[in-house]
């Protein structure tokens, strides 16, 4: 798109201005800016600029199907139907809820994850639910082996439409003692693993020409620290996960791929089971701090992402949805 500089006499304001709607360099001021300023101008320059504006562009008009909102129901637009979705660390805790989630939406699933086979109730996937269900031993660090990962899942089922990248570890431990090692495996699994997996999933999209949806797990402890835990590096890592989600969300845009977070409270897995035995103070933290007091449940997840999947979010990208119980609202 075309940039003029323009001049607006009487008005101080001068500056760079776009002539469409696509331009690829910012304009200091939009058109609004200059039609406003020269009905309270006298400005030859401007006034021809802005007369030559208003012959070209077409009346005002919104492009919207008015009906949509009863041609398309609730149920129609959470259907995953004939998608594909990948799901890093699905083989037990929230990536594996994840997974049930959008397969119970119809969506096929291909469930990555380090350990060398999934929880029994992957098994049920197929059997309950009729979709494709295939597990992948993979690490989310490991660029080569990542990305051949990818590689056999297209082959296998043909296609992406969602990444849900669920991968993480946590450490729970005081700032001054946790080591640079076991930062920087902190930071390869959550940062770089969530990285690496949005990407090969982009990509593919970006191939299929068909949009998509990446949804990937933050936590509140990028928001705030917790009682009775040190989530330093932990906290980081949900932190940087929350910018590389609304840095994508603009970035990837263009083809249609929609980038969410989803920030949970504390949710019962094996992860809060490990860390709640090193800690047993933990436990009660869990069950009470949130103001709902209770700690959450995997069901109480998987709807979200489902829904962040689905085009029932067809206009929800860069957006994190708290899923804590209140927890990041206060204290009872
Ligand atoms: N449980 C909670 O309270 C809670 C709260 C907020 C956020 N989260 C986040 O939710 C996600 C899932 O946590 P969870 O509680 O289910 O933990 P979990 O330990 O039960 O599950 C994590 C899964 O990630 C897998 N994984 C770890 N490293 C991997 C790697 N390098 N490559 C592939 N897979 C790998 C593990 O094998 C495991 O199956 C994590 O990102 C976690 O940070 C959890």
């Amino acid at each position: 798109m075309e940039m003029r500089n323009v001049f607006i006499v009487g008005r101080g304001l001068s500056g760079r201005v776009c002539l469409g709607t696509k331009c690829r360099s910012r304009p200091t001021f939009g058109l609004g800016q200059v039609s406003r300023a020269f009905s309270t101008t006298q400005t030859t320059w401007a006034s021809g600029f802005a007369e030559s504006q208003s012959k070209k562009a077409p009346a005002h008009k919104v492009e919207a199907d008015t009906e949509k909102f009863r041609t398309h129901s609730v149920q129609d637009l959470l259907s995953l139907k004939g998608r594909v979705t990948v799901v890093t660390g699905g083989a037990r805790g929230i990536g594996l809820a994840l997974a049930r989630g959008t397969a119970e939406l119809g969506s096929d699933v291909a469930v990555l994850d380090i350990l060398e086979k999934p929880s029994d109730a992957f098994l049920d996937f197929q059997k309950d639910l009729g979709v494709r269900a295939k597990y992948y031993r993979t690490s989310v660090t490991n660029p080569a082996t990542l990305s051949q990962t990818f590689e056999q899942v297209i082959a296998d089922f043909g296609r992406i439409d969602n990444c849900v990248t669920a991968a993480g570890i946590a450490v729970d431990k005081p700032f001054l003692e946790t080591t640079a090692e076991e930062g920087m495996k902190v930071l390869d699994v959550n940062v770089m693993g969530t990285y690496l997996s949005a990407q090969l999933a982009a990509k593919q999209m970006q191939a299929q020409n068909s949009g998509g949806s990446i949804v990937m797990v933050a936590s509140v402890a990028a928001r705030a620290a917790l009682p009775s835990q040190h989530l330093s590096i932990y906290g980081a890592s949900k932190g940087a996960v929350k910018g590389l989600c609304r840095q994508l969300s603009v970035e990837l845009s263009p083809s249609n791929i929609r980038v969410n977070t989803i920030s949970p409270g504390y949710i019962s897995t094996e992860m809060t089971n490990r860390l709640a035995a090193t800690n047993p103070t933990l436990l009660s933290v869990f069950n009470s701090a949130a103001p709902l007091q209770r700690i959450g449940d995997r069901a109480d997840l998987k709807t979200v992402v489902a829904y962040l999947c689905s085009d029932a979010a067809a206009y929800t990208t860069g957006t994190d949805i708290l899923v804590t119980g209140g927890l990041h609202a206060g204290r009872l």
